[in-house]
């Protein structure tokens, strides 16, 4: 087991959002997550990667936790120190892709992983230049991002979640800005990044990519309530 949220709860303004909800992703395997406008996939998504507080709950990665549950029915999340360790085993490639505009494909992905001095400036370079070939971005490399298509961006924004070779990568609607053939292509990249051993979670309203490319399906309906095992 890689991911395991157990028990998680958050509501929003007395609004249960999600309630007791218990969920696990394995590596090399693909979860979509559909459902209703609504139903709390982005905020599950922002709880996993910490950008989001939960009010119950544990969530840990192979062993690293973001918070536990307390035994009064909270949740206590843990020291700056400890949720680095969290945060470095899990990425995410957001909606917008949020690459930094003042910076070039390459910079983009060097940066966060030499500023907490996780890889040296040439390690980082070497680790970039690698999965922007991958990506089929070498030739982007020393561009700036509102110069790159949309697809491209978001195989930018996937490199750079890559950079520290994440156990977990998360997509928020990767294919709502796309054509059908760009979305087939994002599609199999994320497979071929899931074959070797990263577990994928993708929020999408796209269930026909949810059902080609979803290893399992996970509907956002029994999020307040209900839960997975249900
Ligand atoms: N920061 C916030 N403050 C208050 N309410 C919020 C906040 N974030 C989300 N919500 C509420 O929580 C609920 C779930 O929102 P969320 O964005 O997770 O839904 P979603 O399933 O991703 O929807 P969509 O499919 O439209 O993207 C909504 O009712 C939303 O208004
Ligand atoms: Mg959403």
């Amino acid at each position: 087991m890689v991911l395991k949220a157990e028990g998680i709860s958050k509501e929003f303004n007395r609004l249960k959002v999600i309630d007791d909800f218990d969920f696990t992703i394995e590596s090399n395997e693909i979860v979509t997550l559909v459902g209703k406008s609504g139903t709390g996939k982005t905020t599950l998504m922002r709880l996993l990667n910490g950008l989001e507080k939960a009010d119950k709950g544990t969530i840990s990665i192979d062993g690293h936790y973001l918070c536990r549950a307390t035994p009064d029915g909270k949740t206590e999340y843990v020291s700056k120190q400890e949720r680095k360790k969290y945060s470095n085993q899990i990425g995410m490639v957001f909606q917008d892709y949020q690459l930094f505009p003042n910076l070039t494909v390459v910079e983009n992905c060097i940066e966060a992983p030499v500023s907490q001095k996780l890889l040296t400036k040439s390690e980082a370079y070497q680790k970039a230049e690698e999965l922007l070939s991958q990506m089929g971005l070498s030739a982007k490399r020393d561009v700036y991002p509102r110069t790159l298509s949309g697809g491209q961006q978001q195989r930018a924004a996937i490199a750079r979640a890559m950079m520290l070779n994440p156990k977990i990568l998360c997509f928020d609607e990767p294919t709502s800005a796309l054509d059908a053939e760009t979305s087939n292509e994002v599609g199999k990249m994320i497979q071929k990044i899931a074959a070797s051993g990263t577990g994928i979670l993708i929020v999408t309203h796209d269930t026909e990519f949810a059902k080609v490319f979803g290893t399992r399906v996970v509907s956002s309906d029994i999020f307040s309530g209900h839960n997975e095992k249900e």
